[in-house]
């Protein structure tokens, strides 16, 4: 049987589609104060999958999380898989500067704490995330998807990773359509300022392919879109598995000239138009 958390029903129902399982109600809601409120509404099988991804709002939808499982688990549950398409708090798996918390970990705690048998996730930022459970986790890709969909919609892409660390993504894509890849160079300045660079691109008269795991401020894809352009790219596109998208980023990134934004539906948004529910129901099998 399959349990969707609020943040995550429509992926959670496109799932038990492809699974032909059940997919419970689940009532949640909160109380005039803010509190949480979770109740399923059909019988509690001893398998059971849970998708939640723990975006935006990351406390309200851990919180959530964490009551799905352990309310599981007293209702009989013996093996819980959580899918946790995209995993927040997966940025900071390091005490960068004394006295700082490492979310990563302590959000991967709580997660096997409260009953977790096995976790699936799309893309972790950092694969370090994976080490810190003492349960099987199982990263999935979701570029092979990707390169599906620009194949379908471009005939001659030059795919660029905006930095360094998504490289591999970008490499891996290239690899399926058989097309040439690069990357920039960044630094991240602030929370949202970074500085981008580059050595040499030829992407003069190609159709570019912005190529990066999350779009946050979407601060690294305006610099990358703007370079590619004054590169002298025929047209831009871009392409992330997680669309985090803070307020008006999208609209920041549109305004570059970008042709499209391409992004799965780890979390839902305007652009999440590749769904990752084939990839986590092939996992689950
Ligand atoms: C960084 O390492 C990530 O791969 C993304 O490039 C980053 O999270 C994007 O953030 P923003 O959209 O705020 O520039």
């Amino acid at each position: 049987m399959i349990i969707g958390g609020s943040a995550s029903q429509k992926l959670a129902a496109k799932v038990a589609k492809e699974l032909d399982d059940y997919l419970c109600p689940v009532e949640t809601r909160k109380f005039p104060d803010g509190e949480r409120y979770i109740r399923f509404k059909g019988d509690i099988e001893k398998e059971v999958v849970v998708v939640q991804s723990t975006g935006y709002p990351q406390d309200e939808n851990l919180m959530e999380l964490f009551f799905i499982l352990k309310n599981l688990k007293s209702l009989g549950a013996e093996e819980i898989k959580v899918v946790i398409p995209y995993f927040g708090y997966g940025r900071q798996e390091l005490r960068f500067k004394s006295g700082e918390a490492i979310s990563a970990s302590i959000t991967a705690e709580l997660i096997e704490f409260t009953g977790a048998t096995e976790v699936f996730s799309v893309n972790l930022h950092e694969n370090k995330v994976a080490d810190f459970f003492n349960i099987p986790v199982k990263e999935l890709s979701a570029m092979p998807l990707i390169a599906d969909h620009v194949g379908q919609v471009l005939d001659d892409p030059v795919l660029i990773a905006p930095d360094k660390g998504a490289l591999s993504h970008a490499q891996e894509i290239s690899n399926i359509l058989d097309c040439p890849c690069d990357h920039m160079e960044k630094t991240r300045l602030s929370p949202d300022t970074v500085e981008t660079r580059v050595k040499s691109l030829d992407v003069e008269g190609h159709q570019a392919v912005i190529i990066d795991d999350i779009i946050s401020t979407g601060g690294t894809i305006v610099n990358a879109s703007n370079i590619l352009k004054e590169h002298g790219a025929q047209s831009v596109t871009v392409s992330c598995v997680h669309p985090v998208l803070v307020e008006d980023a999208l609209l920041k990134i549109f305004a570059t000239g970008v042709e499209d934004v391409l992004a799965t539906d780890t979390l839902s948004s305007e652009v999440s138009a590749i769904t990752v529910a084939p990839l986590i129901a092939d996992a689950l099998k």
